[in-house]
């Protein structure tokens, strides 16, 4: 659990004990409770914040703060305590709240209440993003008993909302097909977004929610909330509309076989729920999460991030050292700034020639690496690139020493056959010395070759076979104590290794939320890397990440797109190849070169700028998306023609792209970059009015068509 996090209370306030509002506000939203005369906390108001706080005063209340079960609610309770003489039932009444500023500015308030009739307490936190307009908030449920007491249900979170028309967009897909938008309207009923997946968490729905209020989510426009939970494991979010219309939206780790024991005195601390309110849709939302996520989350978030050369797609697990020395000789003459090392490159008694075998034994598989790992670091450093290597830590193949040796360090039934999800298991990160064993896998690479400077840290397989063989283990609480221990393991690596970069991957996107990339610069969205498909994916996961966190390869995948094509979309994340210079003509090498080039001068706008979705790629045969730098404005345009239909013609507003987030007053030059023939192209100079208002003819009936442009401030 995360008890370490806010400890740098910089300013206490005095602690509150009367009836009166709490208001917890950003610069353009509140949240307010009341504390009621039966001493019991309610939420009041949750929109956009009004200048005279005494306003909140004329507002009824609502719901209770944190529903709990047993008592009069008739729907999904926050909170559900079994109090050690086995009664149901939880009465929260309020004892005293704080507010407090964190040693990063942010506004912390803290509301405590307790249950009279056992003395359990809980403490619901929210942390405030003033200028972000971002809110996360998590509770604490602490055992005031004389015995252990179990916890059945304990959400992060309970917002409710009594507008009558909510409109939920999900992202969900499988392997390849990651974070599909959909839309559904919310009914009377309950609808469920969760995971029980344990590891590889997100495999077919990523964390996080957008919540259309009275109308359905627009870009531009309409309130919505945003969401997510930060939290690398099982997640719920619940939405119940009931019979009054209105809504409550519960978000937490999912109770699902987790039911939790605390013993007397013991404390809970749950993952954070992170949200945004926006009155101009989705835009703002994003962005609202953009500027936060690398102010205040993401790890190493205002630094720029590293291109770089993968051999995984180039290669796969038929490799040796001077097909590697060569590779690397690659990475530097394309340009980039890294040459990753992926799977394959370990094992002796199992050599891992394949996913069948030796995922444990981190020791360069002789025959392949004859010099070891140190070899490349060289080859690297006298080519004056990065070097990065791929693991796979918390799992085992059975085909393995470490599976010989150590079978209880393995999550596995001992009464029941194995089966396998990618040929492997995954290791019991709720023992400590698993968790000793996984930071060693690390530590041991970096003591001996300190010129490590990025891993890829993968994660292929769900939780399987699901049983833990350590000795002190609750079998209830494997899936929360496995992210906890996989938290302490990250935690240690960063305090040892504080300039050691690293890629969150699961398979693909099976891993990508908020608690993950306070350790991780970056994470792999998706294995399919197919640039159509890759507009769709990323276009997902911008609504809650920033592009430095999405890494974005071009490879071979699609071969039809031209490399240009596949490199645009690439651009607009963070931009790294998978393929080797014989798999492109000598013009394509060339353009990649100059791609590169390109994407350093743009980087400071794409990574660090404001985004702006223009034209959406589910709408139809088109997609567009712009940066603009926060520094002098300049920003970047990506345009992309799809598809066209046989004999499809175009009108002149279908070919139109509207800009957004230019200074109307301002006058831009638009040039037209990065183009396969190697010369720039003057469009003209415009007034941002004209091009956010009239906009630009740039989509075209080109088939896999795209276009970069330069929009400088004059
Ligand atoms: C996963 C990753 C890939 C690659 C392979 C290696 O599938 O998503 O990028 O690293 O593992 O086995």
């Amino acid at each position: 659990m995360k008890l370490k996090k806010f400890v740098f209370l910089l300013s206490l306030a005095a602690i509150s004990a009367q009836a009166e509002d709490i208001v917890i506000s950003t610069d353009s939203n509140a949240l307010v409770y009341n504390v009621a005369d039966n001493g019991r906390v309610y939420q009041k108001y949750f929109g956009k914040k009004l200048a005279n706080p005494a306003d909140y005063a004329a507002i009824p209340n609502g719901p209770e703060i944190y529903i709990t079960s047993g008592m009069e609610d008739y729907y999904e309770p926050a909170l559900h305590i079994v109090h050690a003489d086995g009664n149901p039932s939880t009465l929260l009444t309020y004892t005293g709240h704080k507010t407090s500023t964190l040693a990063d500015g942010a506004k912390q308030t803290v509301i405590s209440m307790t249950d009279k009739a056992y003395g359990d307490m809980v403490d619901v936190y929210f942390i405030a993003y003033p200028e972000h307009d971002i809110i996360k908030t998590y509770t604490t449920v602490t055992n005031g008993e004389k015995k252990p007491i179990e916890l059945e249900k304990y959400a992060s979170s309970m917002l409710h909302f009594d507008n009558g028309d909510y409109y939920l967009t999900q992202f969900n897909g499988d392997w390849a097909s990651e974070a599909n938008a959909k839309e559904t309207k919310l009914e009377y009923g309950r609808k469920q977004l969760d995971t029980k997946l344990g590891a590889r968490a997100n495999m077919f729905c990523s964390p996080f929610f957008q919540l259309g209020i009275d109308s359905p989510a627009a870009e531009n426009s309409g309130n919505l909330l945003v969401g997510t939970l930060g939290w690398t494991g099982n997640y719920r979010f619940t939405f119940e509309v009931d019979h009054k219309g209105e809504l409550r939206v519960i978000s937490g780790i999912n109770p699902y076989a987790s039911r939790r024991k605390l013993g007397k005195g013991e404390t809970f601390t749950t993952p954070e729920f992170i949200f945004t309110l926006s009155d101009a849709g989705r835009g703002k939302a994003s962005r609202n999460f953009h500027d936060w996520a690398r102010d205040h989350q993401l790890y190493k978030g205002n630094d720029t991030r590293m291109t770089l050369l993968n051999n995984w797609e180039a290669t796969y697990f038929d490799f040796d050292e001077d097909k590697l020395i060569k590779l690397i000789g690659e990475a530097k003459d394309l340009g980039v700034d890294m040459f990753l090392l992926d799977d394959g490159w370990f094992g002796n008694k199992y050599p891992r020639h394949s996913d069948t075998q030796g995922l444990g034994d981190w020791d360069e598989t002789k025959n392949k690496l004859p010099n070891g790992i140190g070899a490349l670091t060289a080859a690297a450093k006298k080519n004056g690139v990065k070097f990065g290597l791929w693991i796979e830590p918390e799992m085992v193949n059975p085909k393995s020493e470490l599976y010989e040796q150590h079978k209880d360090w393995v999550i596995t039934l001992p009464n029941r056959d194995e089966y396998y999800f990618r040929n492997q298991l995954v290791l019991d990160l709720s023992n400590p010395k698993v968790q000793d064993y996984v930071f060693g896998v690390v530590d041991g690479l970096m003591t001996k070759y300190p010129d490590i400077a990025f891993f890829k840290w993968d994660c292929n397989s769900p939780i399987t076979n699901i049983y833990s063989n350590y000795e002190k283990m609750d079998q209830n609480h494997l899936y929360v104590d496995y992210v906890n221990g996989l938290y302490n393991v990250l935690e240690r690596i960063q305090k040892k290794y504080p300039d050691l970069l690293m890629m969150m991957c699961s398979g693909g996107g099976g891993r990508s939320d908020y608690e993950g990339l306070k350790y991780f610069t970056e994470f792999w969205p998706s294995d399919n890397t197919d640039p159509i498909e890759r507009l769709y994916i990323q276009w997902g996961f911008s609504q809650i990440f920033p592009a430095k966190t999405l890494c974005a390869h071009v490879t071979t995948w699609n071969r039809s797109t031209p490399v240009k094509f596949r490199t645009n979309v690439a651009m607009m994340g963070k931009l790294g190849f998978d393929l080797k210079l014989d798999d492109l003509t000598e013009e394509e090498a060339d353009y990649c070169r100059r791609a590169i080039k390109n994407y350093n001068a743009l980087k400071p706008v794409i990574l660090e700028g404001d985004q702006y979705r223009l034209v959406s790629p589910y709408e139809g045969e088109h997609a567009a998306t712009m940066y603009v730098g926060k520094k002098d404005g300049d920003a970047v345009l990506f345009t992309f023609d799809i598809y066209p239909r046989y004999r499809q013609t175009i009108s002149k507003a279908e070919s139109n792209v509207k800009l957004n987030g230019l200074v109307p007053s301002a006058r831009y030059a638009v040039t037209e970059i990065d183009r396969a023939d190697g010369n720039d192209s003057k469009v003209g100079e415009y007034s941002g009015e004209y091009l956010m208002t009239v906009g630009l003819p740039l989509f075209t009936l080109n088939k896999l068509n795209s276009r970069v442009f330069s929009i400088k401030k004059m």
